[in-house]
């Protein structure tokens, strides 16, 4: 029985002019996409993140309050439990990661989803720690070991750990990394 899907892969290398009659509008309105740059510093240092961590800033979409990043734990290590009122996409690129509530291990190459509501505590048990990219929505509330709120993460703080990071190193600021 023939497919009914209709999109094949194509064997040619040809830029084709869609028919698209809201061009000049996109061109006008939309932020664009863009290619990120994240194997050297070219594009975004590495941030410190605490003693043993780092952050490689991606994104940033102030109207959706979306950030995307690079999680490097350099070695065993723990980010503390946070409740998530927003979603989480992210993939291990190295190492391994672990969350104290679920029963997975986070390999590279693995997708980890979370969700609005859930409160986790993240956990790295690999020698050489790992590295996570993550595209994260909303905000992030962190908790004290006995429960108790400390502080929100979202878009605007990490805009400010880049560009705090940026401004005390002589490094200027990369307008790529804003929608
Ligand atoms: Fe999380």
């Amino acid at each position: 029985m023939a497919t009914k899907l209709k999109a094949p892969p194509s064997d040619t290398k040809e830029i084709v002019d869609v028919p698209w009659p809201y061009r000049d509008t996109v061109e006008r309105l939309s932020p664009g996409g863009r290619y990120i740059d994240a194997q050297t510093d070219v594009d975004s240092p590495w941030v410190p993140f605490g003693e043993s961590a780092a952050i490689k800033h991606l994104s940033f979409d102030v109207r959706t309050n979306t950030y995307s990043n690079i999680l490097w734990m350099k070695g065993p290590g723990t980010i503390g439990t946070h409740l998530h009122r927003g979603t989480v996409t992210m993939v291990t690129l190295e190492g391994s990661v672990r969350y104290l509530e679920y029963d997975w291990v986070g390999t590279p190459g693995g997708l980890i989803l979370e969700t609005p509501g859930e409160a986790h505590t993240l956990v790295t048990e690999h020698p050489d720690g790992c590295k996570l990219f993550g595209q994260m929505n909303g905000p992030i509330e962190f908790y004290d070991a006995q429960g108790t709120y400390m502080d929100t993460v979202d878009v605007w703080w990490f805009i400010e750990h880049y560009e705090n990071h940026c401004k005390e190193n002589g490094i200027a600021i990369n307008q790529k990394l804003y929608l």
